[in-house]
């Protein structure tokens, strides 16, 4: 039965999520995307469909909470509750912290922590009513050991993993696991926009020599989605080529 159960994956649109999205297809999940970026969602949608599957897509701003939890109701409503929630939707506002606003800090934490509270709070209900939830939250490397110029990225990283821990007791004997997948330096369209020189530099910090794919995150995440993973919890994955250890 466990293929059968809806996983909701946020910033579905391109980079890792779109990756995950595929992955749990493959899984023979159900799955529903959510972004902010309708048009990339057509397209996932069109290439999903052109591989052969299927996929519900959402698009909305996943910090409009009465929307976003309005949506992620009416979508376990629908399919039986929601089985897996995979909180990837993030974004950067990078700076120094001595020039780095109060705007820059909070648009950060908004999206990339407070939003997967919501989702986790909502999703959590028909997780403890089926006795069964897989929570996956995208940290980073940055939360994990810290990253000049992104005091705000890396405390809501952090913060994730904090949340992740929490949510990981609380709802432990619900059969509900939480985890986190903290990927190191990924290729995406994240990453595409900083300076030659600055990737150059990262890649030189990773042992094993070169930036990740959004394929090594995303069979990270598919492996604690599964039920070999079932005894896994509040743990932090790194998939950084050996960064952070
Ligand atoms: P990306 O920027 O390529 O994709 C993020 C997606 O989230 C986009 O489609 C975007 O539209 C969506 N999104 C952003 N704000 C949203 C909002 N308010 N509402 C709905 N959707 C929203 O990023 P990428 O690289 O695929 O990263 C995915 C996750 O992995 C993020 O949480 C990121 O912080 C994390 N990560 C990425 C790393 C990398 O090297 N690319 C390294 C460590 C962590």
């Amino acid at each position: 039965m466990s293929e059968k159960r809806l996983a909701v994956v946020t910033g579905a649109a391109r980079g890792i999520g779109r990756a995950v999205v595929f992955e749990l297809l493959k899984q023979g999940r159900i799955v529903a995307g959510i972004d902010l970026l309708d048009q990339q969602l057509s397209v996932l949608a069109k290439d999903v469909k052109d591989a052969g599957f299927e996929i519900i897509t959402k698009a909305l701003d996943i910090t409009d909470t009465p929307k976003f939890v309005e949506v992620l109701e009416s979508l376990a409503s629908e399919y039986g509750g929601i089985g897996i929630l995979v909180n990837n939707a993030g974004i950067t506002r990078d700076g120094l912290l001595l020039r780095m606003s109060d705007e820059d800090f909070d648009k950060v934490i908004e999206v990339n922590l407070r939003a997967a509270f919501v989702a986790i709070r909502t999703a959590a209900r028909s997780m403890i009513q089926n006795k069964y939830g897989r929570i996956i939250n995208l940290s980073s490397v940055s939360g994990v050991m810290g990253n000049a110029g992104q005091a705000n990225y890396s405390a809501s990283k952090a913060g994730l993993i904090g949340l992740t821990k929490t949510t990981a007791r609380e709802l432990a004997r619900k059969n509900v696991t939480a985890n986190c997948v903290a990927p190191g330096f990924i290729a995406t369209e994240m990453t595409e926009k900083l300076p030659q020189p600055v990737k150059e530099a990262a890649v030189k910090l990773i042992p094993l020599n070169r930036m990740g794919t959004v394929d090594d995150v995303a069979a990270a995440i598919a492996f604690l989605t599964s039920d070999e993973a079932g005894y896994i919890t509040g743990q932090v994955l790194c998939v950084d080529g050996g960064m952070a250890m």
